[in-house]
Order: structure tokens, then sequence, then C-alpha cells
């Protein structure tokens, strides 16, 4: 299984959740799942599954408008999904900051410690701006 964690810049026209909604269909086809969250300056996303699958999902969506600047922080082999079964885990509708953030802990509890780290970074300094 592949994992990819890549950061990216997002562009002004882009809308959380007509991506999350695209991104459900195609990640479930496809069997991919992970995590992307945004602080409406910066995209964070982890892609986890068949390393084929999430290499031709990368593909499609560095080309989107919708961000730019993607850099790729983590590329590794992982034996399980570290960031569970969703098909893309966003912050609920209704849910506190504090709560979105107990839940990332939780998903982040598995993943390597640099991947950790940098989630944990990112969260922490939009909690603190
Ligand atoms: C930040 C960001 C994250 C995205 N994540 C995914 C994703 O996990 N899976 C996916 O299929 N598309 C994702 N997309 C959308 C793709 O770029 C692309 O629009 C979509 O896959 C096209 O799907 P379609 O061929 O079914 O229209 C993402 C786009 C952005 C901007």
């Amino acid at each position: 299984m592949l994992q990819l964690v890549y950061i990216s810049s997002v562009a002004a026209t882009a809308d959380l959740g007509s991506i999350l909604a695209v991104s459900r269909v195609n990640n479930r086809r496809d069997g991919i799942s992970g995590l992307l969250y945004s602080d409406s300056v910066r995209f964070l996303q982890a892609l986890e599954g068949p390393p084929l699958a999430v290499e031709t999902a990368y593909q499609r969506i560095k080309q989107d408008p919708r961000h730019h600047g993607l850099v790729i922080l983590s590329r590794r082999e992982v034996e399980s999904r570290e960031f569970g079964d969703w098909a893309m885990a966003e912050r609920r509708v209704g849910e506190e900051g504090d709560q979105f953030c107990a839940r990332v802990d939780r998903l982040l509890a598995n993943t390597a410690p640099n991947v950790r780290a940098t989630f944990d970074s990112f969260i922490k300094l939009r909690r603190a701006a």
C-alpha cells in the first residue's frame, strides 16, 4: 500500500465541499482513503491505497487549478492504512474545532512520527492563528 502526503496552496476559487464530494466517489471506487485538511490557505492531504491508484489520483489532483505549488512531504510504503478507512476525512458540519482536532489526533495515532509531526504542526499553527 502506498501512502502519499502533500501540501499545496489553495486557489481563491476552491470550494472544499465540492472537492470532497467528488473525491469520496472516486476514492471509494479506486480503493483510496485518507485525510484532506485545509485552513483555506493550504491543503494538506494524505492518500493511501494501491500504489497505481494513488499515483493516478495524484497525477489528476496535481493538474487541478483549485490549488497550486504541490510539494510531496512523504511517500512511503505502509503495511496497512494508517489514516483509517475514510474515503476522505474532513471536519463534520457542526463539529467544534477542538473535536475535529481530537479526531485527527486519533487518526494520526497510527501514522509514522514524521507524518504525524507534519499534521500536528499544521493544525497547531492553524489553532494559534
Ligand atoms: C486539494 C484537492 C484534493 C483532491 N483530492 C482528490 C481525491 O482524493 N480524489 C479524487 O478523485 N479527486 C480529488 N481531487 C479532485 C481532482 O483534482 C479531480 O478534479 C477529480 O478527481 C476529477 O474527477 P472526475 O474525473 O470524476 O470528474 C482533489 C482536488 C483538490 C484541489
